[in-house]
């Protein structure tokens, strides 16, 4: 059980260990559910800087900490939209991600809206599911010429 558990919003700095986490979450978590090259490409979303130096300055990003070590990250798009959330490898089932979500829950009612969107990977789905969210479709993304399976969910807040 975690105890001694800090969020804050992400800064600058941050950025290695945010993409680190996105790469090795990817390849050690994500991979049960999508092909090797699929991994290999989705993870390799980590190197672009510029991306994540923008996601870290526009939208209201949050990290986990625990004994200084960022665990896990979030960060919420034009007010309503969960655009991302990983939990570090290593700190899987933990409530992490449970307590990110209630975080970004909050901050989206705070915003003025009543529904929380997302698209989401097979590998969290049941992780959404729980936190009862709304399958909207089951919808098929491209990245790099690759077909990636994933899922819009929302729930109402
Ligand atoms: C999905 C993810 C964010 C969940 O993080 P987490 O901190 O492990 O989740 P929690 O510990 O808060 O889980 C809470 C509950 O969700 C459900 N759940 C979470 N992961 C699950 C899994 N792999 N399979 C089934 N149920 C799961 C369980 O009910 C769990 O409660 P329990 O542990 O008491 O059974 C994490 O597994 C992750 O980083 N996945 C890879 C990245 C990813 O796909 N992110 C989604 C955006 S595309």
């Amino acid at each position: 059980m975690i105890e001694d558990i800090n969020f804050r919003e992400a800064t600058q700095d941050d950025l290695p260990e945010i993409t680190a986490i996105f790469r090795d979450t990817i390849r050690a978590v994500n991979s049960k559910d999508y092909s090797e090259k699929q991994i290999e490409v989705w993870s390799s979303g980590a190197d672009k800087i510029k991306t994540w130096q923008d996601r870290i300055k526009k939208f209201y990003f949050l990290v986990a900490e625990i004994d200084q070590q960022i665990v896990g990250f979030s960060y919420l798009k034009n007010g309503n939209y969960l655009d991302g959330l990983f939990v570090h490898k290593d700190f899987q089932r933990q409530t992490i991600a449970s307590k990110l979500l209630r975080i970004m829950e909050s901050r989206v009612s705070m915003n003025g809206f009543d529904t929380i969107k997302s698209d989401v990977s097979i590998t969290a789905l049941p992780f959404f599911d729980s936190h009862f969210y709304e399958v909207e479709k089951k919808q098929k993304k491209s990245l790099k010429g690759l077909v990636f399976e994933n899922y819009i969910v929302y729930k109402d807040l």
